[in-house]
């Protein structure tokens, strides 16, 4: 970014200014009064951000392939505050049971008693959502492959119902990204990520990303960013941006690798699924060739019942190489456990035993399969 100090020498460098502001200062008394009409992209107040945010709303909206962004504070506020924005009281909102958890509680706990007709759909259902659109319907939420039970969905084929009917829909990509899927070109309105996961990618930030096309909707969401008080730390954008530099090159490769790790873990005899739609064996396979270019590095799996709940910890205690944690797509490995009283609270789920979803890093894979192979072998002495 180029720029002139107060001596006038110009000054570049391959890192993006961090602009640090709680407020915008005008030039005269015009510009002040007329700050509002700077929306949705220009400077007001230092709530709906500084150059370093626009700057990083720019680059996400270029990857995304759309005309705007809105930078959240989190994933979960990217959904909610999208929610929000658009979804009043007497609408009808469907969202996909395999949809982000408190995305889901928000939805059950908030909106259905501020009035709004909340209903979970099957994340399979595909074009027959058609059924259960009503003439209030307002907003459909997808996700695709879903948090943790991974099911696909065919997101082309509910956008184009959804967009006949007059419905707009909210995609969750962060599993794909636009790397390997572009919400925007399907059809969809509102593509999420949480910058959480991939974009920024070291497991350091928290941050979430809206991408659209259409600049009455970037308006509406601009001011409900606004007025929810949703700001980001420009120092926060900073790291997403440095972030970015590697993201396509990590995401590639964790990806390549959780593929081999999960073709290997169908082999495994103490495994009894493995829950990927990049899998041939995953039910949704066939819809995650036709529209993904790639594999996240995410995945569920299954094992053989234990005896009792409690000795899966067997499992996870072996484990000396994936630190237990919910979060993902960073460098680090991670591993996660959903237990089967989780899976009993769903409407939908592909199963009702526990889940033990993985993150795949960057470290070396032989020493990840390996402790995996360990903790596996712990486990099964309790299972014979
Ligand atoms: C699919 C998905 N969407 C959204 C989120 C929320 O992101 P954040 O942690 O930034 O709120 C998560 C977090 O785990 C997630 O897995």
């Amino acid at each position: 970014m180029k720029y002139m100090d107060h001596a006038g020498n110009p000054f570049a460098s391959l890192s993006p200014t961090v602009w640090r502001g709680s407020t915008v200062v005008f030039d005269t008394f015009e510009d002040f009064v007329s700050r509002k009409e700077r929306q949705p992209d220009g400077y007001s107040y230092g709530i709906t951000g500084t150059p370093t945010a626009r700057g990083l709303e720019r680059r996400i909206a270029d990857l995304e392939g759309a005309k705007h962004c809105v930078l959240m504070p989190s994933g979960a506020s990217a959904l909610i505050t999208t929610v929000m924005a658009f979804v009043r009281a007497g609408d009808h909102l469907l969202i996909s049971e395999s949809c982000y958890g408190s995305l889901k509680t928000f939805s059950r706990q908030w909106l259905a008693n501020m009035g709004v007709d909340v209903e979970f759909y099957p994340p399979t259902i595909d074009a027959e959502i058609e059924a259960l659109i009503r003439p209030n319907t307002k907003m459909i939420c997808m996700e695709a492959p879903g948090t943790v039970t991974m099911e696909m969905q065919d997101i082309a084929a509910i956008t184009e119902i959804a967009k006949r009917h007059g419905v707009l829909t909210m995609l969750d990509n962060t599993w794909a990204s636009p790397l390997f899927f572009r919400g925007i070109e399907h059809g969809v309105d509102f593509v999420v990520q949480a910058a959480t996961k991939y974009f920024s990618g070291h497991s350091d930030v928290l941050m979430g990303s809206v991408s659209l096309d259409n600049f009455e909707l970037y308006g509406v969401l601009r001011e409900a960013q606004s007025i929810f008080g949703q700001a980001v730390s420009p120092d926060d954008c900073f790291l997403v941006e440095r972030g970015l530099q590697t993201y396509a090159l990590r995401l590639k490769e964790q990806g390549q690798k959780a593929l081999r790790i999960a073709r290997w873990l169908e082999t495994v005899p103490e495994v009894k699924e493995v829950l990927y739609p990049p899998l041939e064996s995953h039910p949704g396979h066939e819809i995650w060739k036709k529209h993904f270019k790639g594999p996240g590095c995410l995945f569920s799996f299954v094992l053989q019942a234990p005896p009792s709940e409690e000795q899966f910890g067997v499992f996870f205690n072996a484990l000396k190489e994936f630190p237990i944690g919910a979060s993902w797509g960073g460098t680090h490995s991670l591993i996660a456990y959903y237990p089967a009283s989780q899976q009993a609270t769903r409407r939908f789920s592909p199963t009702d035993q526990s889940i033990i979803r993985v993150s795949i890093g960057l470290e070396d894979e032989e020493i990840l399969r390996e402790d995996l192979q360990q903790a596996l072998a712990a486990y099964s002495r309790i299972l014979y």
